[in-house]
């Protein structure tokens, strides 16, 4: 069967731990399977937020607890991850995150809906070898994607440590129109993750981009 998304992700062989794993038991109680759920969750919430491979999710469980008005809706394929956020929302009592364990696109590709305030996708998976570009997540149709689900002044923030794939991303956005630069000092605050650190500690510069949904 052809797919109709090329993987952006690395298949990981990665062991998951037994914490890990108790954890996923409980997915059922966090996960959201399509944007009808985000749109009713969102309505109890101030803002709603997505981050799309969150990883170990540093940022979302931060950002969580900082603002418990918020809604924070995650996406991530890696089931370790998916594992560790678990334990997290269960250790720390967090109930304002929603987990989409899926590629994020099987989302986007539904029926629209203007619903997410802000849009997080730290350092993905960079695809460094020419022939790998193909499978990048962000392009100008990915773009195009994320900005129907965006209310209008949303904003974006992407950060790559690869400088190939930040000038790809930056002519992404420029060839589509649909999101202007922001002011520095109106720029995200986000929690340092493991790749952004791990990136700076082997000498690469960290490229980040805080746009604004125009249209
Ligand atoms: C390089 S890692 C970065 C993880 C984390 N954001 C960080 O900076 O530490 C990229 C993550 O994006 C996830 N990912 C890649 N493509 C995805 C997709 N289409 N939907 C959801 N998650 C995806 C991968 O599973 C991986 O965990």
């Amino acid at each position: 069967m052809r797919l109709k998304f090329l993987p952006s992700f690395v298949k990981r062989k990665g062991r998951i731990t037994k914490k890990q794993l108790t954890s996923l038991n409980h997915l059922r109680n966090y996960s959201v399977s399509n944007i009808e759920d985000i749109v009713a969750d969102s309505a109890k919430y101030k803002k709603c937020i997505l981050e799309i491979g969150f990883g170990n999710a540093e940022n979302l469980i931060s950002q969580a607890l900082t603002n418990s008005e918020f809604l924070y809706v995650g996406s991530e394929v890696y089931m370790s991850g998916i594992g560790t956020l678990i334990s997290n929302l269960r250790e720390q009592k967090i109930l304002n995150v929603r987990i989409f364990p899926n590629d994020i696109r099987q989302l986007l590709d539904q029926e629209s809906s203007e619903v997410f305030d802000f849009i997080y996708i730290i350092c993905p998976d960079p695809w460094p070898k020419d022939r790998h570009h193909k499978r990048r997540l962000i392009d100008s149709n990915f773009l195009k994607m994320l900005n129907k689900f965006m209310k209008k002044n949303a904003q974006l923030y992407i950060s790559t440590d690869w400088e190939n794939y930040a000038e790809s991303i930056l002519s992404s956005i420029n060839e589509n129109n649909l999101f202007i630069k922001l002011d520095d000092k109106y720029t995200s605050v986000v929690t340092q993750s493991k790749f952004e650190r791990r990136g700076q500690e082997e000498g690469r510069k960290i490229f980040k981009f805080n746009y604004e949904k125009i249209s």
